[in-house]
């Protein structure tokens, strides 16, 4: 972190200034990348990543080539959040070129503007060696709202969520089982997914993707990283 000397508060953090290019332009937030990210809890806007080093930091002769070098997964971030695979992204401090080198790993295209030789130098020499990810894993979780509608029968249906398994709220103190059919059982009541939920909790509507959860390689997840996983296997 950069710090400057006196009695003051120490800087324990850099902020970013995120813009769009007027109030009512469109942007892109893959929120639902974000919070896949951040183990299924919405990205939260304090970001704790550890600083440049180790193999990672650029250096020449036993000395560091830049003294910021951002770290790569701060782009990651930043990029994964707010640009798309193809999108091309601008650095205008380009340095030691993080933001080219991340860019390439995740399918964006990169402009970079560097006044220092040493700097483009060093940059373009690191960009050759970043390794693009392969097409297969550039696919992100999508929204729901932009992703295609699945019933929650089709999961049943292609036993991704077998027919007889226990589905349960959260905190594990409902649970209902999953019928052939894709409907919900939990005593003397059946629903959907959503009917059910809303019912058993005397709610007046209930989005059943993520009230149940379900056991999946040993751990509770919603229902909607099940669905997310047909998603992605489904994806063209
Ligand atoms: C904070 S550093 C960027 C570090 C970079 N993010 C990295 O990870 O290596 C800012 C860079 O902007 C460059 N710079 C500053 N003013 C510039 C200008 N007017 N045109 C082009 N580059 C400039 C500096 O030479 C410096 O390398």
């Amino acid at each position: 972190m950069p710090n400057f000397k006196g009695t003051r508060f120490t800087n324990a953090h850099e902020t970013l200034i995120w813009c769009s290019m007027g109030e009512k332009a469109k942007y892109t937030f893959n929120y639902r990348a974000m919070k896949t990210l951040n183990d299924e809890l919405q990205m939260r806007s304090d970001w704790v990543l550890p600083i440049c080093g180790g193999q990672e930091r650029l250096k020449k002769a036993g000395h560091k080539v830049h003294p910021t070098q951002k770290p790569e997964a701060l782009l990651y971030r930043v990029m994964l959040a707010t640009t798309n695979k193809g999108d091309v992204v601008l650095d205008p401090f380009f340095g030691t070129g993080t933001t080219g080198a991340v860019a390439k790993r995740l399918g964006r295209e990169w402009i970079g503007c560097e006044r220092e030789s040493i700097y483009r130098e060093a940059a373009l020499e690191r960009i050759e060696l970043a390794l693009p990810l392969d097409e297969s894993a550039l696919t992100t979780m999508q929204s729901p709202k932009a992703a295609p509608k699945v019933a929650f029968g089709t999961l049943v249906e292609t036993g991704l969520i077998t027919a007889g398994a226990k589905v349960f709220d959260k905190k594990r103190k409902l649970s209902a089982t999953v019928r052939a059919d894709g409907s919900l059982v939990a005593g003397a009541e059946i629903g959907s997914i959503h009917g059910l939920g809303a019912k058993l909790q005397g709610a007046p509507s209930c989005n059943g993707w993520t009230f149940w959860h379900i056991e999946h390689e040993g751990e509770l997840k919603p229902l909607d990283a099940i669905r997310q996983l047909y998603l992605l296997a489904t994806e063209d």
